[in-house]
């Protein structure tokens, strides 16, 4: 951190903010319009007025009679509405007279060391939420004739070399205002980086098990970019957008990201224009979003965080994960090594008991794993999908004794215990539902959709949350439970809340993520050690906001190793191995039927939380002595995988026959490296890796530490000794990993220091 972070030149109307290796300018022109100058690698201190972001420089008698070219030809930093401008503002307000014309004026500035909580909503922090120097800077704007108050917001996090923007809008006039848009960031920037070429857009897309599919795409004229409107964020489209350079490697190019916390609806894209820039907007989508600003109320939009890097993807990548795991996941689990869990949904279904639990767990315990995690099908009269959700009390025919039995007998055992709720949701066939239909979002008259024959309950509605709390507050309360698995498995439809008067319905989506936000929070204040992991059909709520509440998310329902390469690739490029939540599952896969050794689907999970789906009851010795040796790798590897800084060698997508990956510790002291054989090639060439990461200055040790038989080296350190080399070797000359026989063959290599002394 360093004091000067934020500077204000008032001569030349320069607002700027500088991270160890980037800065972000803004100008204001003529005392008036808030413009975008810079944003891009560090630059020196100095004066920037010979570039500025009014692209037209006009007369003050030309701008007048010229405003409309004026406006349209203007790098805006958070432009308004209905002024002149041809591209899509980022804010559009509704006065009492149904004019939607917001001019906003520069108004001043304000600079603290301090980082304020968002009201209601996630936000990156300093230490903690509220504590800790972060610069900020303040810029009020005002649109005079409404008395439309907006105040942007701008945190420098110097080491991690991002910046987070959100926006407060608060009704200063007399009359409600209607907010039709409010994004929390804009700004226009140039189509094409340092050396010409114009950027590409990267985005990470898919569907259930298929989440975090990389997509590069040209970006023509006019707008495009990802969205959801389903009311949560979406295994379709991460809220993430990246500008890159054409051919960014992992090591090279320039790459700006902007990802959203926030776990809605949600619009994130860019639209280039005919003269040679591109405006990046990111916030709530502006479809099904009003809201409603009676004299004096403020509205606060969630935050988006931005960071830029011209050494390639990988750099954007640990400027992430760092930010991430220092300033926004929080709580007790933040910086702790997590149980290995093991699961019972692939290994049941909805087809257990509590001995049935117990023995999965007694055999667990034996391989070294810690905590029983029970899944759907445990409360009401729940056997399959078609019952209960929202009756949260134990079955006692399933589950003998309840939860009192099963926990106790788990603790003596000396296995943690975790359940699974999905509690925003209600089944039609439940005593919640004909006690309360009222609480299931549905219009009036109108018969709602239903998905997996269930309903979703309006946690805009304080009654309702109270409920839900109230009944998992009793569950929780009533056994030893160290661990809740949050779902959330169907998209928001019929959208209308009973509470909301009609000209209001438009912030009931916006109300229903304030609600799961407050739930989730209130949960938390009620259970300080509780370790929280979302989900949501898989990866559908696979979000920075979500971070904030729980430090884990389920990546996907995909436990196939082979497809949790590339969907691992995919959610690492945004967030920390740290947070992917990674099992162990059968084989033949459950969702793809494809077989994999059992050896590389654990090396595939440790690059995550780690952890079992499966019936372990039903393995065989092998197979359970090859559990022991993953949780015992989990344990030495895992302070590493959690807290380290990750390289991308290699990509299985871009290669069609293997990956590589590898953490690498703080002080470069140590590297876990994890080759996958993906695809054998005939003729078996061996493969040649370069090795990033590493202070070329130290000398390594390089041992195979994983292989896919029973009888390969143990975690105790008795591998074969690779070689003894140098990082710059390692990184320019590289290793040569030589090839398996037969498909998705892993390799694990731990890489230590020599020191010479030793
Ligand atoms: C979702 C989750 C699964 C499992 C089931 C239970 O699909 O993603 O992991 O919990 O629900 O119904």
């Amino acid at each position: 951190m360093k004091n000067d972070m934020i500077t204000v030149d008032e001569l030349q109307g320069m607002l700027r903010l500088d991270t160890a290796n980037t800065t972000y300018v803004m100008e204001i022109s003529n005392g008036l319009y808030l413009g975008h100058l810079y944003y891009g690698a560090r630059l020196p201190s100095g004066d920037l007025s010979f570039r500025s972001a009014f692209n037209t420089p006009m007369s003050e008698e030309t701008r007048k009679k010229e405003f409309v070219i004026y406006m349209d030809g203007m790098d805006f930093e958070y432009p308004g509405w209905g002024m002149g401008d041809s591209r899509e503002g980022a804010i559009k307000v509704k006065d009492a007279g149904g004019v939607t014309r917001t001019n906003l004026l520069y108004r001043g500035y304000r600079i603290s060391m301090s980082k304020a909580l968002v009201p209601g909503l996630p936000a990156t922090f300093g230490d903690a939420p509220g504590e800790g120097e972060v610069p900020t800077l303040e810029v009020d704007l005002e649109d005079p004739d409404t008395g439309l108050f907006v105040t942007l917001f701008y945190s420098a996090f110097w080491e991690e070399d991002v910046i987070a923007r959100r926006v407060e809008v608060k009704n200063k006039g007399s009359q409600d205002l209607v907010l039709e848009r409010v994004l929390s960031a804009a700004m226009d920037m140039p189509a094409k980086d340092r050396q010409g070429r114009d950027f590409e857009l990267l985005t990470y897309c898919g569907t259930w098990a298929r989440e975090f599919t990389r997509d590069v795409r040209p970006i023509g004229l006019g707008k495009t970019g990802v969205s959801s409107i389903i009311g949560k964020t979406n295994n379709r489209m991460q809220p993430f957008l990246g500008l890159m350079s054409p051919g960014t490697t992992q090591e090279t190019g320039e790459i700006y990201g902007w990802n959203f916390l926030y776990s809605g609806n949600f619009a994130s894209f860019v639209e280039k224009n005919s003269f040679g820039g591109i405006r990046v907007s990111v916030g709530i989508h502006p479809e099904e979003f009003s809201w409603t600003l009676e004299p004096g109320q403020v509205f606060y939009s969630p935050e988006v965080v931005m960071t830029y890097s011209d050494s390639g993807l990988g750099q954007m990548s640990r400027n992430f994960h760092d930010l991430y795991r220092n300033h926004l996941i929080r709580g007790a689990w933040k910086d702790r090594k997590r149980p290995i869990l093991i699961n019972n949904w692939e290994a049941t279904y909805f087809d257990f008991d509590t001995d049935k639990l117990l023995a999965i767990a007694k055999t667990a315990k034996e391989c070294g794993i810690e905590m029983l995690v029970m899944d759907d099908g445990w409360f009401g009269k729940r056997n399959d999908p078609d019952s209960s959700l929202g009756d949260w009390w134990v079955n006692e025919e399933k589950l003998q004794g309840g939860l009192t039995r099963l926990g106790s007998e788990l603790e003596a055992m000396g296995m943690k215990f975790g359940i699974w709720f999905e509690p925003e949701m209600v089944s039609p066939d439940s005593e919640l539902y004909r006690a309360h239909p009222d609480w299931a979002i549905a219009v009036p008259g109108r018969e709602p959709s239903r998905s997996r024959n269930q309903l979703v309950l309006d946690v805009s509605r304080e009654d309702v949350r109270d409920y839900i709390f109230t009944s998992m507050c009793k569950v929780l309360h009533s056994a030893k439970i160290a661990y809740v698995k949050w779902d959330m498995n169907r998209h928001l439809t019929d959208v209308y809340s009973a509470l909301l008067p009609s000209e209001r319905q438009g912030e009931m989506m916006h109300r229903y993520v304030l609600g799961v936000y407050d739930l989730q929070e209130r949960l938390l204040k009620e259970f300080p050690e509780l370790l929280l992991e979302n989900c949501s059909s898989g990866g559908a709520r696979f979000d920075p906001g979500m971070l904030y509440f729980s430090p884990q998310i389920w990546t996907s329902d995909d436990t196939d190793a082979y497809e949790r390469i590339r969907i691992q690739e995919g959610a690492a490029a945004l967030y920390p191995l740290s947070s992917l939540g990674a099992h162990v599952s059968i084989c033949p896969n459950h969702v793809t039927g494809r077989n994999v050794p059992f050896m590389t689907r654990g090396h595939v999970a440790l690059a995550g939380t780690f952890g079992y789906e499966l019936d372990i009851t039903q393995l065989s010795d092998e197979e359970k002595g090859m559990i022991r040796q993953q949780t015992a790798l989990f344990h030495k590897f895992n302070d590493l995988v959690r807290n380290g800084d990750y390289y991308r060698m290699a990509s299985f997508q871009e290669t069609g026959f293997y990956d590589c990956y590898g953490v690498v510790s703080r002080d470069k002291s140590e590297m876990l490296l994890t080759f996958i054989h993906v695809m054998n090639q005939p003729c078996k060439p061996n493969r040649w890796i370069c090795i990033s990461g590493l202070d070329p200055e130290k000398k390594y040790r390089v041992e195979e530490v994983g292989m896919e038989k029973e009888e390969s080296p143990d975690a105790d350190g008795k591998a074969p000794v690779v070689c003894e080399t140098y990082g710059a070797m390692l990184q320019n000359a590289g290793l040569i990993v030589p090839c398996r026989y037969g498909d998705f063959q892993s390799v694990l290599y731990h890489i230590t220091e020599v020191r010479e002394d030793s």
